[in-house]
This record gives C-alpha cells, structure tokens and sequence, in this order.
C-alpha cells in the first residue's frame, strides 16, 4: 500500500527531452505466447535490427527477470500476477527513458495484459502475439521443460497444467510456426513502421523535412 506521505518529485530533464536525446519515441513492445513460441528469440533479433538503427533499447526477458528482480516469485497464478505488475512498472519506467523497452513473458492472462497497457498511453503499448500451437512448442522443447511438466515434474505449467488466453487485441501476430526468424522481424519493423513508431522527433522550433 501506498503511503499517503509518498509524494511524487518532478524531474527537471522530462522524458520528451530524453526522446529528443534519442531521436525516437518510447514504448513496450510486448511479447507474449507459449513458453517456446519463440519470444527471446525475436525480441532479441528485433533488437539486434533496432539497435543498428541506433534505437535505445532494452529486452526484459522472463527467465533473466526471475533471476534477479522476480526471483522471489513462483509461477502459481498470484506470482504470475505479480510478476507482470512488475515489468509493466519496469517497462514504464523505461517509457519515461527514452527507451524502447521489449519484453519477452509469457503472460498468460489478458487482465494482466490489460493492465500494463493501461499503464501507459494509448499508442504506447503494442502487443505481439507469438503464434505458435503447443504441439510445435512441445517438440522444439527446446529447453526439455515440456518432458518434465509432462512427467508431473514442474507444476503450474502453462499450457499444460495452468492456462494461456490468447491475445484478442494484439497489434501484431507472428505465426512464428510458419515463418523463420527473419521474416517474423520484417513483418514486426513493418508493422511498427506503419505505426510511426520510428518518425524522429525533432528538436522544439525545427520544421519538419519531406
Ligand atoms: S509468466 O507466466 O510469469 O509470464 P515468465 O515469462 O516470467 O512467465 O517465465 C516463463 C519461463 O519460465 C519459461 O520460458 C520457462 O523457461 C520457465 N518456467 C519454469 N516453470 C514454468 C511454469 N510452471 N510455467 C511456465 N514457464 C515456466
């Protein structure tokens, strides 16, 4: 619970003059799908594609958060809960960088997906469902978890024993079971562009060119 003595100090450097520092805007690029459906893979190598186009950027990735700020949680449907809350505060937070922040979770439930994107304004959120069936998550396994949860030996595991909602609202979706890594990539850059994700901003004062 909040305090009510908590009381919030302005900045005097505002997240628009970071975004002038950077030449682009912010926002959450938000993966979500089944474990191995393919989400480190393409937020890294979309941030790979970013980052030559001199984006700043950052890949909030799940199994890396769980190992530091999210450690104490489990996967029991409360921590997963929990879990979101805090990477949409994290993300935000890099909102308020300049900083493009790509997040690669599961997320299994809409509402908790629902609450980040109302954390932040509306153009500010894009959701990339990473299609993929469970059966080809299952045999890329590429981790051997499917086999344990399968045998009984992980509980709680999304799929199998504990629920993922699809996407209703995603920006974009990637058939991540259809097409290879790279043209996830260029289907999600185009998509963005077609977003205006990339238009520079521009210095206050200064026209803007062609
Ligand atoms: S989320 O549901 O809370 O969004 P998150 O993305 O952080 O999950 O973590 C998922 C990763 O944790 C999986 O890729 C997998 O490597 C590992 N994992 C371990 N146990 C589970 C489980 N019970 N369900 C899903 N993933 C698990």
């Amino acid at each position: 619970m909040k305090s009510k003595d908590v009381v919030w100090h302005k900045t005097a450097i505002t997240r628009k003059d970071r975004n002038q520092l950077h030449g682009h805007r912010s926002l959450i690029l938000w993966f979500t799908g089944l474990s191995g459906a393919g989400k480190s893979t393409l937020a890294n190598a979309l941030e790979a594609r970013l980052h030559e186009e001199s984006c700043a950027t950052i890949v909030l990735d799940g199994d890396n958060v769980r190992h530091g700020l999210c450690g104490d949680l489990s996967f029991s449907a409360d921590d997963r809960v929990e879990n979101i809350r805090r990477i949409g505060e994290m993300a935000k937070l890099f909102i308020d960088a300049g900083i493009i922040a790509i997040t690669a979770f599961i997320s299994p439930f809409r509402s908790d997906r629902r609450r980040v994107r109302e954390l932040v304004a509306n153009d500010e959120f894009i959701e990339i469902y990473c299609r993929c069936s469970l059966e080809t998550c299952e045999n890329r396994d590429v981790k051997g978890i499917y086999k344990k949860a399968r045998r009984g030996e992980i509980k709680d595991f999304t799929g199998i024993s504990s629920p993922y909602e699809e996407p209703e609202l995603a920006e974009i979706i990637v058939d991540t079971d259809k097409h290879n890594v790279e043209e996830c990539v260029n289907h999600i850059v185009a998509r963005l562009e077609s977003f205006g994700t990339f238009h520079k901003t521009l210095p206050e004062g200064s026209a803007q060119q062609g």
